[in-house]
């Protein structure tokens, strides 16, 4: 038997990390726990409730405006106090958020080998997004086994220098979640979204929007705000927004989008009613990494409010287009899809660079054949 201790500690991570959880937890030569940090709270447990995960260990961490020192101290000490109780051969971190980069750092020091899933995205900018390059470049450092999702995410690792027979090209772990979604959605949609929706006009086309960037607070995220209340003034769109927890997210918000009848500011929602809402919008405007690698398998047009993107797949896919956060580009690109068919078609296409759903199979695999 193997120990593996998979940790992870945002919204995203849980996603990601669920399918890999489910594989691992449920076969004969594991022997699994999961670790929660806590890093998000409410926006964690919609996800484990979902996936059905019941953690061994929760660090419940999570502190209100919390400081990125803050997280990175409580991650490495209160990880450190349970890998001193399990004991595994093996932890799984996935990403690049402050919970995967301290849990890795943990590991380091125990001499615990390493598993970075979701390996080798880069922009190349440290600042951008900030702190999470920076984060994935050393978990990508401290790992023993890396699986990008893709092949210009491995091309990343080597041209640094990562040994080849280290890495395994998986897929993301996100298409295997988004499957598993969208067939309970497919069987049960009464149920998980029944009728909340109902104040969406069906004349009226639909723009998801999502935002939470920290290099985005200094004003980036007001501008592509202001760009979202002029669409929404033309009176032909509905506008759903499940605002993120983060205070400096919510503030920006409601200051500038507040008060439209068009613009809904709602709760973040659940894997399941989020899932559909990408289905039935018209396009999505996000700087969500997970939501870049969701999109193009739904044929949705998607404008990624960024500078830079480590997920170049999507954009060479002519799925999502990098618009950046000033409010003039955002709206005219936003206009652009919503007034010319030709335009909007180009987009519309379905692709899907980033995986067919096996990923968490796979790594499962890797790790049973790695050597005790
Ligand atoms: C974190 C990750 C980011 C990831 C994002 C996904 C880091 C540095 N950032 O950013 O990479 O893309 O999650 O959403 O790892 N909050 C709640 N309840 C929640 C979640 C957050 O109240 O369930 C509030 C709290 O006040 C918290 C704040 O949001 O202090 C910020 O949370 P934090 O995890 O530090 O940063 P995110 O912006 O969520
Ligand atoms: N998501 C969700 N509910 C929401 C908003 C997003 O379930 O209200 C999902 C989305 O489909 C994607 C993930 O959360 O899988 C993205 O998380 P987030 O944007 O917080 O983080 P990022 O991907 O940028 O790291």
């Amino acid at each position: 038997m193997i120990k593996v201790l998979t940790v992870f500690g945002t919204r995203p991570e849980a996603i990601k990390l669920a399918p890999v959880v489910r594989a691992l937890s449920s076969h004969p030569a594991i022997d699994h726990e999961t670790c929660v940090t806590g890093q998000h709270r409410q926006m964690l447990d919609q996800m484990l409730s979902l996936f059905e995960i019941e953690p061994e260990h929760d660090l419940d961490l999570m502190r209100p405006g919390q400081t990125l020192p803050q997280i990175t101290a409580s991650v490495l000490t209160g990880v450190t106090e349970v890998l001193d109780r399990v004991k595994p051969d093996w932890i799984i971190v996935q990403g690049d958020t402050t919970t995967a980069f301290a849990s890795a750092m943990a590991a380091f020091y125990k001499k615990v080998r390493i598993a970075h899933v979701e390996a080798g995205l880069r922009t190349g900018n440290m600042y951008s997004p900030w702190p999470e390059e920076a984060n994935r470049k050393l978990v990508g450092q401290l790992a023993t086994l890396h699986f990008p999702p893709t092949e210009s995410s491995r091309a990343n690792l080597l041209a640094e220098g990562t040994p080849d027979a280290s890495i395994l090209v998986t897929g993301n772990t996100v298409i295997d979640a988004l499957q598993w979604v969208s067939a309970r959605l497919d069987e049960n949609q009464d149920v998980l979204v029944g009728d909340r929706f109902a104040y969406l006009s069906p004349g009226r086309r639909l723009i998801l929007v999502t935002a939470h960037r920290r290099e985005n607070f200094d004003g980036g995220l007001a501008r592509m705000f202001h760009a979202l209340r002029r669409v929404a003034e033309r009176g032909d769109v509905d506008i759903v927004y499940p605002v993120h927890l983060n205070p400096n997210v919510r503030t920006a918000a409601q200051e500038v989008l507040g008060g439209l009848p068009n613009i809904h500011l709602i709760e973040p929602l659940e894997y399941p009613a989020f899932v559909y809402l990408m289905k039935r919008a018209h396009l999505i405007v996000t700087d969500s990494g997970g939501i870049q690698e969701e999109a193009p398998g739904l044929g949705k047009p998607v404008l990624v409010t960024r500078d830079t993107t480590e997920r170049p797949e999507a954009i060479a896919a002519g799925t999502a287009r990098l618009v950046g956060t000033a409010t003039e580009p955002l709206l005219q690109a936003m206009v652009e899809l919503l007034d010319n068919p030709a335009s909007y078609a180009a987009m519309a296409n379905a692709a899907n660079p980033y995986g067919d759903g096996r990923a968490s199979q796979r790594i499962l695999e890797r790790l049973i054949g790695e050597p005790v």
